[in-house]
């Protein structure tokens, strides 16, 4: 499918998150001149995008905006934003816990404001961004966006603001679980007695090709890893002895599920201001 693109893209701020949204997009055909960047440092983005340090005196037509500095710097923001924001101009925001009502409250203008939680593998197209948004933003804007977010890998639209911090524990934090999954597994396998940097690599590689395989295994026959781990593991063989190990007394599910739970927590204490 050929992505659709915005007549035009205004990104403020570009560092690790929004910098992989707008290496995906260039990567799937977004031309560099449809780009505007603002930043501080002024430090060049990619050949042919143009990268500001102070607002312009307006935005062109059919813009859309993707906010994607820090969370505090909002009101520094919106302060010289929200003015150049007509009814036409689209907001996504990828601000961790700044709520679509205080997006409404400092962009009055634009009919379509979406909230977006996105996870760093965006880059390569396979990252998951959750999406939010209210009835303000018609239809037509709501399928642009998703349009947009497409090539960053699975799209997910929660009906439910207050599910942000759920969804961030798991698919925001995850990259950094599976990294330590993937590293716990090197290291048990050198407990064993592998050499270390032949049980890295091995860890690194069944982690990739698992993956891979789950996910076209959901795709192909909708087998869920759930399925698949049962059918690599025949009764009385090697597998199934390692997974009553991590089934027992459901202890690798308590440990995410308290896992998760905790990154929640604190999504939900750090929007209180703690
Ligand atoms: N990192 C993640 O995994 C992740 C995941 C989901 C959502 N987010 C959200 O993404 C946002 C950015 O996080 P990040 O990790 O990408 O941060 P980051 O790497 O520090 O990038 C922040 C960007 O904001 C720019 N900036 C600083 N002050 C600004 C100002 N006054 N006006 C406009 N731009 C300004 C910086 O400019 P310079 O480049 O010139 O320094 C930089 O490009 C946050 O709101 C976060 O909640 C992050």
């Amino acid at each position: 499918m050929t992505p659709t693109w915005p007549d035009h893209l205004f990104l403020v701020g570009c560092g690790n998150m929004a910098g992989q949204m707008l290496v995906r997009w260039l990567d799937c055909g977004l031309d560099p001149a449809r780009v505007t960047v603002l930043r501080p440092s002024g430090r060049p983005v990619a050949d042919g995008v143009r990268v500001v340090t102070a607002y312009p005196a307006a935005l062109p037509a059919g813009t859309t905006v993707l906010l994607g500095m820090k969370p505090y710097q909002i009101a520094d923001v919106a302060s010289s934003l929200a003015p150049l924001c007509v009814a036409d101009t689209r907001i996504v925001s990828i601000l961790a816990g700044t709520t679509l009502a205080e997006l409404r409250d400092r962009f009055p203008g634009p009919r379509a404001i979406v909230r977006a939680m996105p996870n760093l593998p965006v880059g390569l197209g396979e990252g998951v961004t959750a999406l939010f948004t209210d009835a303000t933003t018609d239809a037509a804007a709501r399928a642009a966006i998703d349009a947009l977010i497409q090539p960053l890998g699975l799209a997910e639209w929660i009906s439910d603001e207050t599910l942000f911090n759920r969804v961030t524990a798991l698919s925001g934090c995850g990259p950094a679980f599976l990294f330590r999954f993937a590293d716990a597994l090197a290291r048990a396998g050198e407990a064993i007695g592998i050499p270390a940097d032949q049980a890295a690599r091995m860890a690194l590689a069944t982690v990739r090709g698992s993956a891979t395989m789950a996910a076209r295994a959901s795709a192909d026959a909708g087998d869920s890893p759930a399925t698949l781990a049962d059918r690599v593991a025949s009764p009385g063989g090697m597998t199934r002895e390692g997974l009553n190990v991590l089934d027992a007394d459901d202890r690798l599910l308590t440990l995410l599920t308290d896992t998760l739970a905790a990154a929640r927590d604190r999504g939900e204490a750090m929007a209180r201001g703690e």
